[in-house]
């Protein structure tokens, strides 16, 4: 299958090139900078995307790759440090200013080349770097500049290497799809074939032959993500498929009942139901700190695995519903870590598992796709995401028993009337909180004291950045007044108007 490849140097949102390749339909995957020329070589791939990076080029230790990657003859395409490191190597200069040049640009096409082909006008792109190319190297034409870079577009005719000083993936750069299609169909050549079904076709093939006849235990959580990826290896590999689902104590209403209904008694895949609540809420009783929490049931849940699986013969693998957006807010080699999802940063570093992780390329609604292809029903793939570490990320301070019943109650009452108003396609996610604040109310004739709950509701295009959902005042009303009446202890809705960045979408 044709694919563009995309060489990481560590940009945080370097995985969204690799989205907005597939979003051109041509499959494109991330890989390391020291992947060998041998590799890179393969007539499957027809270009190279070079990514940005926090380096510079000149500081010790810069992420660099070998020079012959020049030499391969494939299109390269240079983007920011990708740009720079490519004109380095060549024997061009790069230069710091001392200062970054940070947003919107307006580019100045100087002369006809393939990438800003049938552009209209002047285009607008967005800049975000603090070194530039002075000196292009040998070979090398200016194709295009900005008021404050020269060199904004490079290309070398006959070898085909771009640079561009700008961020085309983001959608600020106006322009960015149209010189990503360029680049993919006019300058590599591609045909254009991959759909999400080629992915699902692909990964089914990749677990049959990684998995063999061993057996794969897949952490089932319920969540859109650990059901597709079980979905998905159910289909490749049926019954060496062993699904585990770890009760924490930590899960909405209802949530345990069905996870059992549909896995096993629909799909009828091999499931095996955990009851760890004692364990979890024993360990997290008098545990404030969410990030000691967090890495409390992640250390838990591979110790249930662990436990659990060494009951079952042969299990060599651990799937994960790992996707994207974990990976990054974990911190990768470079990006700093926001939350520690449980599913990345918690894992022990020695585990007898091997890895197997499906979707870890993928962002939620690529994810959600496919979960439709692999034949979930479309309730289960378009429900909202639920984060592994579950309610305890939504009870703020100490979690107890009746805290929790406080959060499911409420969030039940959140999630019928978002329902009856028919509102679920509209809002990302949607919860209540249990803000840990006692609050005087009154009831009756009597004074109260009780809980504040929060309502957190947002909507999001795949959780990188979120807004706070309009829900209409009415439901609002409705939702206050039912968690009042109804759920015993809470006495006071508040609502989260607070956008991601600079608030996370979960509380803790
Ligand atoms: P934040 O709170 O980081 O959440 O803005 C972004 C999305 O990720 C979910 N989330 C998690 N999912 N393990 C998960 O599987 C986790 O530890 C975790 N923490 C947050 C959150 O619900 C939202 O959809």
């Amino acid at each position: 299958m044709e694919k563009i490849v995309v060489i990481d140097f560590g940009a945080q949102y370097n995985n969204l090139l690799t989205r907005r390749v597939r979003q051109l339909n041509v499959y494109s995957e991330l890989w390391s900078r020291n992947t060998s020329l041998e590799k890179l070589s393969d007539p499957s791939i027809k270009g190279i995307i070079l990514s940005g990076s926090p380096c510079s080029v000149y500081q010790q230790d810069a992420y660099t790759i070998d020079p012959e990657v020049f030499n391969l003859g494939k299109p390269v395409l240079g983007i920011c440090y990708g740009m720079q490191l490519m004109s380095f190597l060549l024997g061009g200069k790069v230069y710091s200013k001392g200062q970054d040049e940070y947003g919107r640009a307006t580019l100045k096409v100087k002369a006809d080349n393939p990438l800003t082909k049938d552009l209209k006008g002047e285009p607008i792109v967005w800049m975000s770097h603090h070194d530039e190319v002075v000196e292009a190297p040998q070979g090398f034409g200016t194709y295009a500049s900005t008021d404050s870079c020269h060199n904004t577009i490079i290309w070398n005719k006959e070898k085909n290497l771009f640079g561009i000083q700008f961020h085309p993936e983001v959608t600020n750069s106006l322009c960015g799809m149209d010189i990503l299609r360029n680049f993919v169909y006019g300058v590599c050549g591609c045909k254009g074939e991959w759909v999400m079904d080629s992915f699902v076709e692909t990964q089914i093939k990749k677990i049959r032959e990684t998995v063999k006849d061993e057996h794969v235990l897949c952490a089932l959580s319920g969540g859109v993500d650990s059901s597709v990826v079980a979905t998905l290896l159910h289909k490749a590999i049926g019954d060496h498929l062993t699904c585990m689902f770890v009760d924490h104590g930590l899960l909405r209403k209802g949530e345990p009942e069905s996870v059992v209904e549909t896995f096993e008694k629909q799909f009828g895949m091999r499931l095996v139901y955990v009851d760890a609540k004692d364990r979890f809420l024993k360990e997290l009783a008098g545990v404030k700190d969410p990030e000691t929490k967090r890495k409390i049931i992640g250390r838990l849940f591979i110790e249930v695995f662990d436990e659990e699986s060494a009951k079952i013969e042969n299990i060599k693998w651990l799937a994960q519903g790992t996707i994207y957006p974990d990976v990054v807010e974990s911190g990768t080699d470079t990006a700093h870590v926001i939350k520690s999802h449980h599913n990345v940063g918690g894992l022990p570093k020695e585990m007898r598992f091997k890895l197997i992780e499906p979707l870890k390329d993928l962002y939620k609604d690529e994810v959600r796709e496919v979960g439709k292809l692999v034949g979930l029903p479309a309730a289960m793939v378009e429900r909202q995401p639920f984060p592994g570490p579950g309610l305890a990320v939504r009870c703020l301070g100490e979690i107890t028993e009746d805290r929790l019943r406080i959060i499911r109650d409420s969030d039940y009452i959140l999630r019928e009337e978002i329902a009856k108003a028919g509102l679920q396609k509209d809002i990302w996610q949607y919860f209540t909180v249990d803000t840990g604040a006692n609050t005087v109310g009154v009831m009756g004739d009597s004074r109260t004291f009780g809980t504040c709950v929060a309502i957190r509701a947002v909507t999001s295009v795949d959780a990188m950045s979120a807004d706070w959902a309009r829900i209409p005042y009415d439901v609002l009303a409705i939702v206050s007044t039912r968690i009042v009446n109804e759920v015993s202890g809470a006495n006071r809705v508040v609502y989260d108007i607070t956008s991601k960045p600079p608030g996370t979408i979960e509380w803790l």
